[in-house]
């Protein structure tokens, strides 16, 4: 009989997003005629830019041409995506990123998973609580925890509490870790990092020969000019980090896909024997060895992204969203609710009322308003007694939402 990979086996539950899925379609069958509004999931709602649109148009015209035919492409990437990435979101921030650091994927979910990859096996993981789940179960699944406690917290991996207690601004650990995940601006609690923040990680991950994985898929949505996009914003950044990027949510590309991963040259981890070797080399092997590259199509339509058009609908599309947020933040402040994030991310996050507990208030939302969210406690034993709406939906779903919440 074959055998199963049993560190599979010590995953909690299901997937936070399709657990969520599963409820609200049991409820929907039998309340067929509730019209459900989705805060959920962080899945984008509105068109895909029309200069995207129009560049993907013309690729796959060129794909219809003997001439205009692209067939594999580079696993890495195609040469001018890289360029446009690595000189607009990069080298314009004062970044050294060159185009060859850049590795174009198709998402930011897979690669900060697939980065376990040429990672070792006894590195000391630390993840904030609460915490975009994939960086947990990853390693879960990966074989780098043990069991999970009655908290639901993994032996063997650090974490690191963010509540309204400590301004949601992790303390650097106490103890010695090796692979540090933060996610900038923050999903799901919406808070962000100053510049003295983010050295202070990058002086620890330097001190003590760690590396940052840097999940800067929000990035677009800060408003703050002097508050940091990047990693690689910070001084010695490139030689404790990678960093993870996407058209997801500035560009709307959840269903297009197409992100990308920085992994500066000259990054280094060390082998068994102590041998330090570069990080650049083995992502660039596990790519070109089990990936095959996003298509062409899809990459000519996230080079738009960096056209002057592009540039200008994507500014519209964030300044929507982030308008649904302070729509969000207003409504629910004037509540009474205690409210956070959603100032410089889609997401705003929200202490749950009269000591109810995540679900109970997601029960309460979805069997009362017919609104749909995501309790806090799905991110971690420290979202317990938060929620989160997503700002990612229509001007008019959001006002409703509000409607039926201050209705109840
Ligand atoms: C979320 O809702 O947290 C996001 O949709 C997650 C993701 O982008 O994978």
């Amino acid at each position: 009989m074959v055998k199963v990979n049993g560190n599979y086996l010590k995953l909690k539950a299901g997937y936070l997003f399709p657990e969520i899925g599963r409820r609200v379609k049991a409820f929907s069958a039998a309340n067929p005629e509730a019209a459900l509004i989705r805060l959920g999931i962080g899945d984008v709602t509105e068109p895909l830019p029309l200069a995207c649109r129009e560049a993907m148009k013309t690729a796959i015209d060129a794909m219809g041409t003997a001439e205009g035919f692209h067939g594999y492409g580079p696993e890495q990437g195609y040469a001018w995506l890289r360029e446009a990435i690595a000189q607009q979101d990069f080298q314009s921030r004062g970044c050294e990123i060159n185009a060859d650091e850049i590795f174009v994927s198709d998402g930011s979910k897979c690669d900060s998973s697939n980065i376990l990859d040429i990672l070792g096996e006894g590195n000391r993981v630390a993840v904030t609580d609460p915490v975009y789940p994939v960086y947990v179960d990853s390693n879960v699944m990966a074989g780098r925890t043990g069991d999970a406690g009655a908290e639901g917290r993994y032996a063997g991996l650090t974490y690191l509490p963010i509540s309204a207690d400590n301004n949601f601004a992790a303390e650097i650990p106490s103890e010695p870790v090796d692979l540090i995940y933060l996610c900038f601006p923050n999903n799901p609690t919406g808070a962000v990092a100053t510049r003295a923040q983010l050295k202070a990680w990058v002086d620890y991950a330097r001190s003590h020969n760690a590396l940052i994985l840097f999940d800067a898929a929000y990035e677009a949505f800060i408003q703050d000019p002097e508050l940091p996009h990047s990693i690689f914003e910070i001084e010695g950044a490139r030689e404790c980090a990678i960093e993870f990027r996407s058209f997801s949510k500035n560009a709307g590309f959840t269903g297009t896909r197409c992100a990308f991963t920085v992994v500066p040259k000259g990054l280094k981890g060390t082998a068994a024997n102590g041998e330090l070797v570069e990080l650049w080399g083995l992502w660039n092997r596990r790519q070109s060895t089990k990936f095959n590259g996003v298509s062409y199509i899809i990459q000519r339509g996230a080079e738009a992204v960096y056209s002057t058009a592009g540039q200008a609908e994507v500014k519209t599309l964030v300044s929507f969203y982030m308008e649904n947020a302070s729509i969000i933040r207003q409504e629910l402040t004037s509540l009474g609710l205690q409210i956070y994030g959603g100032e410089h991310a889609p997401y705003v996050w929200i202490k749950t009322p009269n000591g109810m507990d995540s679900w109970g208030f997601f029960d309460h939302l979805l069997n009362k308003a017919n609104v749909v969210g995501t309790p806090g406690s799905g991110f971690g034993a420290a979202g317990e007694g938060y929620f989160r709406l997503s700002a990612f939906n229509s001007r008019k779903n959001v006002n409703e939402a509000m409607a039926r919440i201050k209705s109840l």
